[in-house]
């Protein structure tokens, strides 16, 4: 991406629309932190205005119809609700999106009948009969040639024998156009393990049609065909679309108008990848509409080896994390503990690992120790007019340190936040190995004024560069440094990070 590229000038990003059957859990949390840390890095290096972080809700389809109905509500009462609770949920957990879009709301269903018309024009719908297998909580047909049993292969549930008359897709028909595409693109699905899993799935297999539309008498919870009003839209096919219904619509001639597709990056979990590595080109293909730029899987959440999921009922509520270790621990856990693209065990137990470690003993020492030597040798103010001059080997390594850390622009842009995380925290361990090694107390005993001053200006230095460099991760951490650091007196706060037992 980016760091292999030049700088985009401007950058699309969006996060899948999460289902509204159930409420939020720590998987949706994690691709929405990380898409918003994404955001935030982008907005310091190109501007505020110049990025568009998206996210939402996908509220039609059979499991929602059902939830709802299990409730005693209407689908969209239902929805309201949940929507609600996504909405809230990034709130708490300081995501800064510029839009957030509801598949029930017109702007997006409009676009989704305006696409049905142009593909019907196009000759790429049509009418059969269909016979085969669904899973209604996963809304996935499946071949018979891809069941051992009648379970659905995902979630193990029974899957529902389907007979009747629907509307078609001709996926077939760009089958080897895709495959050439993805071969000739080998950033469009990352990481590469994506990449290949997709070409390999292309290779072994040729692409049946989609079948795009339900009979409206079996689920009326969904958009109607323009052309077929006994029908409504199948959910994916729908909710794709979002992309594109968001940030642009269709003027009278067909055209797509948008200043902001395509997209520079959809992030999404590995679970949606054929969705979005298959349909989703092919559908924009046949629009004659650009591609995203890149398609980014990351690994699943596990509790004991199992995925957290709402239809596996062991799920995680992000708030009780929150409301346990606070918003940025929980942002930099999830970004900081597992590579982005594999698959990690979640457990209270890590997350207080790091907490101690990173967050505490680390990085909030550093911050302590310095501003309480501020306080006690220079009474709080900031040491002035004093330039560094004595560069020892520690002077040396920080400062090599800062300037590659400052020159990473494109960073954490590649996805790699880990990586990234693992770089900004070993310039913090330079400097506290520096503190204990330079024994600044014994400089203030032997008077050695000018050394003492040079020492903490390299410590604001360095607390200054890791601010900058944590903000897109922990924004409210990263402001409370500057904060305390002051302009010309320190103003120390508690701790940033008191140590949990
Ligand atoms: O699939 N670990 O919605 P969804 C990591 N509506 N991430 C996880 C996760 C886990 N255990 N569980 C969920 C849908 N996620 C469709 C998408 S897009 C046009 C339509 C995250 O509510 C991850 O991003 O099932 C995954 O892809 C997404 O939530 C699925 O959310
Ligand atoms: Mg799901």
């Amino acid at each position: 991406m980016t760091s292999k590229t030049s700088m985009p000038n401007k950058f699309y990003i969006t996060t899948p629309l999460y289902y509204v059957n159930a409420s939020p859990h720590i998987g949706h949390s994690y691709t929405t932190i990380a898409a918003d840390c994404l955001a935030r890095r982008m907005r310091r290096l190109i501007g505020e205005d110049r990025v568009l972080l998206l996210t939402g809700t996908d509220e039609h389809g059979q499991k929602i119809q059902r939830a709802a109905l299990a409730q005693g509500l209407s689908p969209k009462e239902f929805a309201d609700l949940t929507s609600i609770q996504f909405k809230e949920l990034w709130k708490t957990l300081n995501i800064a999106y510029n839009d957030f879009i509801r598949t029930t709301e017109e702007r997006h269903t409009k676009t989704v009948q305006r696409v049905l018309e142009i593909l019907f024009e196009k000759k790429q719908i049509y009418s059969a009969k269909y016979e085969g297998w669904y899973c209604a909580p996963c809304e996935t047909f499946w071949m018979q040639t891809q069941l051992q049993d009648l379970v659905c292969p995902d979630c193990l549930r029974p899957l529902e024998r389907i007979n009747e008359t629907n509307w078609f897709f001709k996926l077939s028909e760009h089958h080897d156009w895709l495959m050439e595409y993805i071969r000739g693109h080998e950033d469009f699905i990352r990481p590469v393990s994506r990449h290949e899993e997709v070409l390999r799935f292309l290779e072994l297999n040729k692409l049946e049609d989609l079948c795009i539309s339900r009979p409206f008498e079996r689920l009326n919870w969904g958009i109607p065909l323009p052309f077929s009003p006994d029908h409504v839209t199948y959910v994916w096919f729908d909710a794709l679309i979002n992309y594109i219904s968001a940030v642009g619509s269709f003027g009278p001639q067909g055209r797509y108008e948008s200043k902001w597709w395509p997209a520079d990056l959809h992030l999404i979990g590995k679970d949606i990848l054929r969705q979005h590595a298959v349909y989703w080109p092919i559908m924009l293909h046949a629009l004659d509409l650009a591609l995203p730029k890149v398609i980014f899987a990351h690994g699943w959440w596990l509790i004991n080896k199992d995925k957290m999921s709402k239809s596996r009922g062991n799920v995680v509520n992000p708030l009780d994390m929150v409301d346990k270790f606070g918003v940025d621990t929980y942002r930099y856990f999830l970004l900081r503990d597992v590579p982005f693209g594999l698959d990690g065990n979640f457990s209270e137990e890590a997350i207080i690992k790091r907490f101690n470690s990173d967050l505490a003993n680390d990085l909030g020492n550093l911050l302590y120790r310095t501003l309480t030597m501020i306080e006690k040798y220079f009474d709080a103010s900031l040491p002035q007019g004093v330039s560094i001059t004595v560069k020892d080997g520690y002077i040396n390594a920080i400062e090599e340190k800062l300037k590659k850390l400052a020159a990473a622009v494109g960073g954490i842009t590649d996805c790699n936040f880990s990586l990234v995380l693992e770089e900004i925290w070993e310039l913090i361990n330079m400097a506290n190995k520096y503190i204990e090694d330079t024994k600044p107390w014994n400089l203030y005993k032997e008077n050695k004024h000018d050394e003492l001053k040079e020492f903490i200006l390299v410590l604001v230095e360095v607390l200054k560069e890791t601010a900058d460099q944590i903000y897109p991760f922990m924004p409210q951490t990263s402001l409370s440094i500057i904060e305390q650091l002051g302009k010309d007196k320190v103003k120390k706060g508690k701790p940033l990070f008191p140590r949990i037992i």
